[in-house]
């Protein structure tokens, strides 16, 4: 059976219904508000945010919502409905108990953000208590980016209840909610990502993806109106299984940061032009006996990605999209062959969608699974998740999900 699954979708307003109701089921009373942060597709720049290379994201539709009270004591209860879950996780604890390997897991990405705030002097010290009731539309582990958004829509609300409503729009204090809700996915889960996934999802703007320069922290927002264009970023979850707390990623991040640190540069793009970097890396696998070939490839994976992604921005802002999937596809051939982070699902996602015409498509976010992303024309979409569905079924994988992006807002109150 090969018809396409088409990944549920409600509307904001009915995903807030649903964590007001939760919230209002478990606690007994009103929560104070709703806050919402989105997931997110990465277009192009992929595994260079830690490099202090470019990247070029737009936030999804799909949020996490979370309906919050304060508490005058410092008791912190928490529930969180997961899709697809029919009974909700959940905590009780102690609000001043949020730091490095005082949580895990989830609730590190609930509420280590809440801890990095403080440290940041963002928050009050004091360890203020609240209640919490969590929904979230963004699949988890599909490479979306669900972690970022739970971050950012618990970090947002928090510092909204404390410093006012409004809070959020000032450029200073999302600088600093995202700065803390990177802290708290390193430092509290133990994820060693980058800053892509935090920064998007307080950036989102609609109709808009997000170019983001990690070597300056200096970000802007490209045009990327589809719709006036008959065309569409198809999403297909590869259902292969992903996760970034497991060593792989870490393992891609540790040879870039060693050639880093190996010259004393703060990032892999400031130790210099092409040519100084594929050098630093020789001398480097030369001086530690790494795999010299190995290293060569995942250096080069970063050094194309970000020329890649600066002329894709280039294509975007001209609307010339056949230009901007000539360099997917080149990206994805680079994560596959010289980052060796594509798993054969994805390759056959992408394989696929080239058959059937599409203008590009590519693995989007950490991969090992995870999503890719395929830029078709709108009358194509339902045909291309139909021919991917098939070639799934062919080659006897678990079937792929699909959803349709649209560049939507970042973090904001929705009630
Ligand atoms: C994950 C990480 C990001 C980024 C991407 C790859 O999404 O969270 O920081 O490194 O992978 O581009």
């Amino acid at each position: 059976m090969s018809t396409p699954h088409w990944l549920p979708n409600r509307t904001s307003q009915e995903a807030c219904d649903a964590a007001l109701r939760n919230f209002e089921r478990s606690y007994g009373y009103s929560a104070t508000g709703v806050w919402a942060a989105p997931g997110r597709v990465n277009l192009i720049g992929e595994h260079v945010d830690y490099a202090g290379g470019i990247c070029l994201p737009f936030a999804l539709e799909q949020s996490t919502y979370v309906a919050i009270s304060p508490r005058d004591d410092d008791t912190i209860r928490i529930e969180s409905w997961l899709p697809s879950h029919s009974e909700p996780a959940k905590a009780e604890l102690r609000a001043g108990n949020l730091g490095p390997g005082e949580i895990s897991g989830w609730l590190g990405y609930a509420l280590g953000p809440i801890w990095a705030l403080r440290e940041a002097g963002l928050l009050s010290p004091s360890a203020r208590g609240y209640d919490v009731a969590i929904v979230s539309d963004v699949p988890l582990g599909s490479g979306l980016s669900s972690s970022a958004a739970i971050e950012c829509a618990v970090a947002s609300a928090v510092v909204e209840l404390e410093k006012g409503d409004g809070a959020l729009a000032d450029d200073a204090t999302r600088t600093a909610i995202i700065q803390a809700a990177i802290r708290a996915e390193n430092e509290v889960v133990g994820a060693s990502t980058g800053g892509l996934d935090q920064n998007i999802s307080l950036q989102g703007k609609s109709g808009f993806a997000l170019a983001i320069d990690f070597s300056t922290g200096q970000s802007y927002h490209v045009p990327c109106d589809l719709e006036s264009h008959d065309l569409a970023i198809l999403v297909i979850d590869s259902n292969a299984p992903h996760s970034l707390a497991d060593g792989q990623y870490a393992s891609r991040r540790g040879i870039i940061d060693a050639v880093t640190h190996y010259c004393q540069a703060s990032t892999l793009r400031d130790i210099g032009d092409d040519t100084a970097i594929y050098a630093a890396a020789q001398q480097w696998a030369t001086s530690t006996g790494a795999d010299s070939d190995c290293t060569n490839r995942r250096v080069r994976h970063v050094v194309t990605e970000i020329s890649r992604t600066l002329d894709a921005i280039e294509s975007l802002k001209r609307a010339d999209f056949q230009a901007f999937g000539c360099a997917m596809y080149a990206s994805h051939k680079s994560l596959k062959e010289d980052y060796e982070v594509t798993v054969s699902q994805l390759d056959l996602i992408v394989d696929t969608a080239k058959d059937y015409g599409a203008i590009g498509a590519r693995m989007t976010g950490g991969g090992f699974g995870g999503s890719a992303i395929a830029l078709v024309p709108r009358a194509e979409v339902h045909p291309m998740a139909q021919a991917i569905s098939r070639s799934f079924a062919q080659a006897e994988f678990a079937p792929p999900a699909f959803l349709q992006a649209t560049p939507s807002p970042g973090a904001r109150r929705e009630r």
